[in-house]
């Protein structure tokens, strides 16, 4: 991805000079881009053009890729988060990413949806709430309600779909 574009209305995001290597291949190249707060924006271009790896710096997902290398700025409400002192999980509570694969945790469909709330001080009767209302609503609580305690990686390929909503919905 080479592409500079500029939308300089109200920033939220700022990307400046982004440029990103897997070892010795070059993904990203001189990113800059301004994301503006309180719209869509959507990243358009051919498979493998670099378009997942550029939402992953948002969130330094890619910081857990070995040989992955980034240089450049991102900043978020004016925070560079590649700067010294960045609680990476403190930023991934705040900027969340939806997978193109359905990718539940190795734990239990209970504790995949407790996750968040308890990493965010979620008393235990309001997780129950939580969870109950999360699967409710992605329409998969019929079938999942009497096996809560059950690995989500046993879910079907249908229903791991629907289980990947509960996250956004919490
Ligand atoms: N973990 C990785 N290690 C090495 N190379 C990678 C890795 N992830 C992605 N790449 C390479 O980086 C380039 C950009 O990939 P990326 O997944 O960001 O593309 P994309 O635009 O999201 O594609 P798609 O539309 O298919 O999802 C591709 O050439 C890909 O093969
Ligand atoms: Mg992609």
């Amino acid at each position: 991805m080479t592409e500079a574009v500029q939308n300089v209305a109200q920033p939220q995001i700022e990307v400046e000079n982004l440029n990103l290597w897997y070892g010795e291949k070059q993904a990203l190249k001189n990113i800059s881009m301004h994301i503006p707060k309180n719209s869509v924006t959507a990243l358009i271009g051919p498979s493998g053009c670099g378009k997942s790896t550029f939402i992953r710096c948002i969130n330094r997902m890619n910081d857990l890729i070995i040989n992955c290398r980034v240089e450049g700025k991102v900043s978020i409400e004016g925070n560079d988060i590649y700067g010294k002192g960045v609680d990476v999980v403190d930023l991934r509570k705040h900027v969340g990413m939806v997978f193109q694969k359905p990718n539940p945790f190795p734990m239990s469909i209970y504790d995949n949806i407790a996750y968040g709330p308890r990493i965010h001080g979620v008393s235990k009767k309001d997780i129950d709430r939580v969870v109950e209302d999360a699967l409710r609503s992605a329409a998969i609580w019929d079938e999942t309600s009497d096996r809560l305690k059950s690995p989500a990686l046993s879910l079907s390929g249908g229903s791991s779909k629907g289980f990947v909503l509960p996250g956004l919905l919490q």
